[in-house]
């Protein structure tokens, strides 16, 4: 397959998001290297192929259809000096032991996505923070900038966006090799990469075409974070012009005319497996607002994997402003979101989770017995992750709901 020249496949979508919102960007429009960066991403090897798109796609439709569930998970925000090979082989140790234990206590194949491969760049609620008795930009992951507090370090510099991209065709290259590995069973369980597809400079230069589509070739599955999935976004429209199955965050601010616009955006030919709906709503919410969401989707058409991302919908601060969740609000997010989506007649399709590799002690619950014990390993780049004893308590859970 011969690549379109740049000017046929990239333009287009360059041209398709000019004037639509995009939130989140960073701030390097005036950097004199942009150029010359998008070029270079545009005309690179693409991490991810046209057959690869297709077979996850097919993956995600045996879990629209109930018979498959998935475990998403990783960091909160990859690390650039953790995509060595001993971290990736770590990560994806974890990812399948945890999905081997999901897989043999729910009876059902578990597909298997990594947060990994990609996710540098974060959305933000706040441009500025205060460190010490300085007003700093915030960190915006490796894409974008670097978490050291300092003036020079955090300015947005667009050429990360080239370390992001040697960064992922290393951790996809070790993810298609394990992949490689375990392939012969009945359904395509993975490893597959995912991320929030939110640096439009980045993704829009990495759109490549193969079997007569366009698909996104920096990841497996693209999703769309809780602050950029707007009907009209740039983000949504991005997504929409794209083959790879995708999938958008629902927070407790989503409203039904807006989700029925981005599903149809998103999805207009109730394809299963297209869209996946990653509901984090936070424990006290989910009750109230997942069984409506379920039953207007239905009502809509669209066959959609629905996932509990447990996670963002129950961040807290504790003392001095450290930001941390408590298993049992997890606990009770993931278990009240699994008997709704059964009492309305749907799939729980899975779990989408921030994961340490290692014994972080970044969440209080478990081993980590009070927000004291916070603060002796607490690593993240960005928001708290569940370690690896955490994780598998959590699952258990999950599976006895
Ligand atoms: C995330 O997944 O790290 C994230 C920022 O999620 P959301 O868009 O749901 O807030
Ligand atoms: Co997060």
């Amino acid at each position: 397959m011969v690549a379109d020249p740049l000017s046929l496949l990239v333009e287009p979508i360059r041209r398709r998001l000019d004037g639509a919102v995009a939130a989140q960007q960073p701030h390097w429009t005036a950097h004199p290297d942009l150029p010359g960066c998008r070029a270079v991403l545009a005309e690179a090897p693409a991490p991810v192929s046209a057959a690869e798109v297709a077979e996850v796609q097919r993956a995600v439709a045996v879990v629209a259809g109930g018979n498959a569930q998935v475990l998403q998970l990783g960091d909160c925000a990859e690390s650039f000096h953790e995509v060595g090979e001993e971290h990736v082989r770590a990560k994806l140790g974890l990812l399948h032991g945890l999905a081997d234990e999901l897989a043999r206590r729910g009876g059902q194949e578990v597909l298997r996505v990594g947060r990994l491969g990609g996710q540098f760049a974060k959305p933000r609620s706040q441009l500025t923070e205060r460190v010490g008795d300085r007003t700093l930009p915030v960190f915006r992951g490796h894409m974008v900038n670097s978490e050291e507090p300092t003036p020079a370090a955090r300015r947005h510099d667009p050429r990360r966006m080239l370390q992001a991209l040697a960064a992922s065709a290393a951790v996809l290259g070790q993810v298609r090799a394990d992949r490689t590995r375990r392939a012969g069973g009945p359904f395509a369980a993975g490893p597959w990469a995912s991320h929030d597809a939110l640096v439009l400079d980045y993704e829009a230069s990495l759109v490549r075409a193969g079997a007569g589509r366009r698909f996104l070739a920096s990841t497996h599955l693209p999703w769309i974070g809780d602050r950029t999935r707007q009907p009209g976004s740039a983000h949504v429209r991005l997504l929409a012009a794209l083959a790879n199955p995708v999938a958008c965050k629902v927070g407790p601010t989503t409203d039904l005319a807006a989700l029925r616009a981005v599903c149809a955006r998103l999805d207009p030919d109730r394809e299963p497996g297209r869209l996946t709906l990653i509901v984090r709503l936070g424990a006290g919410a989910v009750a109230d607002l997942l069984p409506r969401l379920v039953a207007a989707v239905r009502s809509w058409g669209h066959p959609v994997v629905w996932l509990s991302d447990p996670m963002h919908g129950n961040t807290i601060r504790v003392g001095g402003g450290l930001k941390t969740r408590r298993l049992d609000d997890v606990v009770t997010e993931a278990v009240r979101f699994r008997r709704i989506l059964r009492r309305c007649g749907a799939h729980p399709g899975g779990l989408h989770l921030e994961v340490a590799a290692t014994d972080v002690t970044e969440c209080v619950g478990g081993p980590v017995r009070d927000v004291d014990a916070l603060p002796r390993r607490y690593t993240t780049l960005c928001d708290p992750r569940l370690n690896p004893t955490q994780t598998a308590e959590l699952l258990r859970h999950w599976a006895e709901a």
